[in-house]
């Protein structure tokens, strides 16, 4: 699978399932930029690329601005010429709640980046794919989207929105060559997670069908699958990349 002269958008690049995401496509060939909020993790991202011979770039990217979504998609462009993928990962989890005594504040933020952000993002690559002979795409939505989880109202029905955003962007851009997926991750052992205390992580990877959670890299696997030729006639999927967690039943 080569991404070979393509260019790629990768959100929340920074990071976790964004970091390896950059990392993987830029190492099968394709041109990054890392887009985040975070600056010096960015930058550590596109120099880690270059150390290993890729091409990238780091631009700040709030994804909760329409304006940066938007300036993202033409500094890609005016870099290298243009633009053919896009990884939409960046997100944020919430406080844990309960429906009904969430902060105001709490829903605010998450639906900003994790939903409406999304939809800037789509919006920005969408009207450059227009212009072109298409592109792909591939939200990051969860598990958490799928069914409901205790404590994370808000960023499951942003992310429950994630999902319905791709279906809607698969079917309106079929004919315009633009292709839309999602991913839903289970639980992968990204850097908040790394950040737990042992004996929490051991209870969380004891709670996996597999005994164990997922790598970033295993996300950004399939994340890579989904915007390569190799899936060209995939659109509107909604990918579980869990080992098998949304088979069990609910605790
Ligand atoms: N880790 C998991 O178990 C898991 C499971 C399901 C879904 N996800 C989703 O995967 C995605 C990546 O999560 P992760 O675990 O790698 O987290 P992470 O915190 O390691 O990475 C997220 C990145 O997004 C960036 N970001 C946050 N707000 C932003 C904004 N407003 N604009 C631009 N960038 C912003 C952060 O700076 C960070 O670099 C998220 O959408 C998350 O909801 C994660």
């Amino acid at each position: 699978m080569s991404f070979d002269g393509k260019v790629a958008i990768v959100t929340g690049g920074a990071s976790g399932i964004g970091e390896a995401t950059a990392k993987l496509l830029a190492e099968r060939g394709a041109r990054v930029l890392v887009a985040d909020v975070s600056d010096a993790a960015g930058a550590r991202v596109v120099s880690d690329i270059e150390s290993s011979g890729g091409s990238a770039r780091y631009l700040h990217v709030d994804v909760s601005s329409r304006d940066d979504a938007r300036k993202m998609v033409h500094h890609a462009i005016e870099t290298w010429g243009d633009l053919h993928l896009a990884a939409n990962v960046a997100g944020i989890g919430q406080t844990p709640s309960r429906l009904h005594d969430m902060a105001e504040s709490t829903w605010d933020l998450i639906m900003n980046i994790d939903l409406k952000g999304m939809w800037h993002c789509m919006a920005a690559e969408i009207e450059h794919f227009l212009s072109r002979d298409g592109g792909a795409i591939v939200n990051v939505a969860s598990g958490a989207g799928m069914r409901a989880t205790v404590g994370q109202p808000a960023y499951g029905i942003a992310k429950a929105g994630v999902i319905q955003m791709t279906r809607q962007g698969a079917l309106e851009y079929a004919k315009d060559g633009i292709r839309v997926n999602s991913v839903a991750p289970g639980l992968i052992d990204t850097p908040a997670v790394k950040a737990l205390p042992d004996n929490v992580r051991a209870l969380y990877a004891a709670g996996q069908p597999g005994g164990r959670m997922g790598e970033p890299l295993e996300i950004a696997q399939t994340i890579a699958w989904l915007l390569s030729d190799e899936a060209s006639f995939v659109s509107g999927l909604n990918h579980l990349t869990d080992g098998g967690w949304f088979q069990m039943s609910p605790a």
